[in-house]
């Protein structure tokens, strides 16, 4: 069942109802200031960073889900609505939220009134924008009250849901003309403050929760759009709100433009501000909000704002477009998968849905794999990613495993020990390089942990990524696994037996033993990485080193981590084997079987070329098809463990088919794909892919539940009782894995260090396509006439020359180059 549908030409997922499987939300923001916004106007705001500076208050665990908001309520004559429809409720006659790139637009109709508002933040501020337009749809004139209402959050939101004893008796406002100011804390150590505005006279104002709402009401049965006359109360302590009550007259078929802005302010030293505008110092200076006002004080200013945003979307997703005749294929391309790759880089892990923004900070693994899904959006914004990465890598090669983003330091709560960290480093430059051919950065002068004393340069910061793993080698020659690798709770060091401890970061079980054949399978794709960069930079004998260190690894993999049929997947503690077919369950896991192959390893070929079906690599993947393959895409690992073994970890803390214990990971789906055109089966990939990706799953939304413009995770696994229903949705390296997997791999355009791939793997179901391309200033058209045949790969025309192999050299900037290929 579908609850709404694509309108790719707006570049919009439109719905239709309220009542989606779950709240279905939109990322409005591009730099600073950041908002999310659900289809019924749920969710919050911050500046730069949801923990600290949050700006507006959301509960989340809440009943009814999704009810913290900023929402407006209607009063026209006796009826009291909210154009949201939550918080209220009430039928409307017309419901649509249209989420967008970087906008949400929510409608609501009721007795003939239709108020529509766009949310977004323009581009070069710090403020969101509500722009509701009011038109009066019925026969006779209208006159009618609209209140706005949202809550202040007092900066910290971690502080602001625990810290009730002080935090009640803090709050402060300030009222000006049509502008509330949020200033709890400003008379002390903090210089912002927040600012909700509109651009037209009030009849009235309210800042504090309890008179607005009420206390034993509800919020749809807030008390001051009921009696329908605002009481400008100042907040003083409890709860500080903003609402504005503005009343208008309209005739039939009027319309009337309100613009609202919800402002971040800071009056600091460096830009030049007061921070008082008395010498008593009780009155902030507002000449910034002011002047932040003034520039979106017209319906004409905030469509300026809103027009420069689409044209920055357009100018982005302009980087990779297909037109092919599939229309889920060319949405995800074109617009969403790209759209929630910008979003990953934007948020990492911290706030959605799922992640409260007071958790995680930036992950070292997470965002390396991110940087692979952007680089040909935003490559400067790439590099200087990589730079604050690798500062904070450790002089031994090791990394802490996630980074602050205001402080930009390695997080020391968590440390370091997770043994996959370093190569996902050289993967990730690896993507910059050949997307920019900026080999400067490798010399580019980089701290170690943080301290300049340390600092040397991006290429020894590589060079100690591939010593680390060389240099934390097991008994049968594998990597040590550390606290994790990859999946982060596969955790053979830590034995816990108390409630509550972290799974990862206690290892009370040092000096063990126990490898990791995913860190093996992964260190044989980064060196070979690594020995091509030392290549370029002439520093052969490194280069040797590193492909001599990957034959062997390679091999290791396929004596000591092969299990007849398919990849081990580690050795425990003790040195059991875990992943293998002698087990009753977690017979067989993902991660190395597609990451091997994706890798090379074990993949083998005739004298003519074709590749050997006997080989590891053909069996591995045809034993993941065969045991991990479900209707909703391929599980984690099988059997799903069914109770608690202390010497695994997290893993099998979750129920059978959840998360790691079984569950779809979306993020490691896309290895697999990976691997199977590595194997010339371009079907059997393309099969995988549209299983897990969103715009295929619409039509059983009921199931999937989150949004299907977007990935989720995870998706329940074919042991849950929820088979095929999605949590965590947007914030995943599935996103970017995903991206890189369609774009590069199935449509199989890829840059290189001297030129374009173009080797397509999608099977016959997309027969032709053609794949538009800008990189390093060119633009290649290429045009696809696919057979779709099991091993057959592209040949090659360029400017209607035939060229031998599958790598268009690079043009000139501003050239624009044809390429035909034919399978
Ligand atoms: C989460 C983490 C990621 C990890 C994965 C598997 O997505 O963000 O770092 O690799 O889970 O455990
Ligand atoms: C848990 C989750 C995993 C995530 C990790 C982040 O282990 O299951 O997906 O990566 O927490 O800390």
């Amino acid at each position: 069942m579908k609850f709404g549908h694509f309108d790719d030409e707006a570049r919009e997922y439109v719905i239709e109802t309220p009542v989606t499987p779950y709240p279905w939300i939109n990322y409005l923001g591009s730099e600073d200031f950041f908002s999310l916004i659900s289809h019924t106007a749920g969710g919050y705001t911050f500046y730069k960073d949801a923990k600290m500076r949050r700006l507006t208050r959301y509960r989340y665990n809440d009943i009814p889900t999704d009810s913290g908001g900023r929402y407006f309520f209607i009063k026209d004559g006796d009826d009291v609505w909210t154009s949201s429809w939550l918080p209220m409720k009430k039928d409307l006659d017309f419901f649509e939220t249209r989420h967008g790139m970087g906008y949400t637009r929510i409608t609501g109709e009721r007795g003939g009134l239709k108020v529509s508002t766009l949310y977004f933040v323009p581009l070069g501020e710090t403020a969101e924008v509500q722009k509701v337009t009011i038109t009066n749809t019925s026969d006779s004139e209208k006159s009618f009250s609209l209140f706005s209402y949202l809550e202040f959050c007092l900066w910290n939101a971690q502080d602001d849901q625990t810290n009730y004893q002080r935090n009640l008796s803090i709050g402060e406002v300030e009222v000006d003309g049509s502008a509330i100011y949020h200033k709890t804390e400003y008379r002390e150590r903090r210089d912002h403050y927040a600012v909700y505005g509109v651009n037209a006279e009030i009849a009235g104002f309210d800042t504090d929760r309890e008179t607005f709402v009420g206390l034993y009401e509800t919020l749809a049965e807030a008390k001051v759009p009921h009696a329908g006359q605002a009481q400008n109360s100042m907040a003083s302590g409890w709860y500080p709100i903003g609402s504005h009550q503005v009343d208008s007259t309209l005739q039939p078929g009027e319309s009337r433009d309100l613009v609202f802005v919800l402002g971040y302010v800071e009056n600091t030293p460096e830009n030049g501000q007061e921070k008082w505008a008395d010498d008593a110092k009780q009155v902030i200076n507002k000449t910034r909000a002011q002047a932040l006002l003034a520039r979106l004080s017209t319906t004409e200013a905030a469509d300026a704002a809103f027009d420069a945003l689409g044209v920055y979307w357009t100018d982005l997703l302009s980087a990779y477009t297909v037109t092919s005749p599939d229309d889920k294929l060319n949405r995800m391309v074109n617009i969403w998968n790209q759209y929630q790759c910008m979003v990953t880089f934007n948020m990492s892990r911290s706030a959605s849905y799922f992640e409260t923004g007071i958790g995680r900070g930036m992950g070292f693994r997470d965002s390396t794999q991110d940087l692979l899904g952007f680089v040909h959006l935003i490559p400067d914004r790439a590099r200087e990613r990589i730079l604050d990465i690798a500062a904070t890598q450790l002089p031994d090669g090791s990394a802490y495993h996630q980074y602050q983003p205001l402080t930009k330091r390695g997080n020391n709560e968590l440390g370091s020990g997770f043994n996959d960290d370093p190569a996902w480093l050289i993967i990730g430059v690896d993507g910059y390089l050949k997307e920019t051919g900026d080999d400067g950065i490798l010399d580019e002068i980089v701290p170690f942990d943080n301290n300049d004393a340390l600092a040397e340069t991006l290429y020894t910061h590589l060079t100690r990524s591939f010593e680390f793993t060389r240099n934390n080698l097991g008994p049968h020659g594998l990597p040590l696994i550390g606290r994790a690798d990859w999946n982060d709770c596969l955790n053979l060091n830590c034995f816990s037996t108390t409630p509550g401890e972290s799974f990862q970061t206690t290892e009370n079980q040092a000096g063990g033993v126990a490898e990791s054949t995913f860190i093996a399978a992964q260190f044989v794709l980064a060196a070979g990485q690594y020995a091509t960069i030392a290549d370029r930079r002439g520093d052969t004998a490194q280069a040797t080193l590193a492909r001599t260190a990957a034959a062997e690894m390679s091999e290791a993999l396929l004596t000591h981590g092969w299990d007849g049929d398919w990849f081990l997947r580690a050795y425990d503690f003790y040195g059991n084997k875990v992943g293998t077919a002698e087990d009753t369950e977690g017979q067989i896991w993902i991660e190395p079987q597609g990451f091997a192959v994706l890798a090379g390893v074990g993949v083998e070929h005739n004298p003519d070329g074709t590749p050997v079906k006997t080989s590891p690599a053909f069996r591995a993947l045809d034993s993941v098809d065969r045991l991990l393959g479900s209707e909703h895409g391929l599980v984690l690992q099988y059997p799903a463990y069914k109770s608690y073994r202390i010497e695994l970890g997290e893993v099998s803390t979750y129920p059978p088919g959840y998360k790691e214990n079984g569950g779809i990971f979306c993020h490691n789906n896309p290895w697999v794909i990976i691997g199977e055109t590595v194997l010339g089966r371009g079907a059997k990939a393309f099969d995988h892919y549209r299983k897990i990706t969103p715009a295929y799953r619409e039509d059983i939304s009921e199931v999937h539940r989150t949004e299907p413009y977007v990935y989720a995770q995870m998706i329940a696994g074919k042991e849950a009782s929820r088979h095929g229903e999605a949590k965590n949705s947007w914030l995943t390296g599935t996103a970017a894995w995903n991206f890189v997997t369609v774009s590069q791999y199935l449509l199989g355009v890829r840059t290189d260090y001297d030129g374009l791939v173009v080797d397509p793997q999608i099977g016959p179901d997309v027969a032709e396509f053609t794949v538009t391309r800008q990189a390093r200033g060119a633009t290649y058209v290429i045009t696809v006439a696919n057979s779709g045949r099991e091993g057959s790969r592209a040949s090659l025309e360029v400017d209607g020359v035939a060229i031998a192999g599958r790598t268009v050299p690079y043009a000139a900037a501003g050239a624009t180059v044809q390429v035909r290929a034919t399978l």
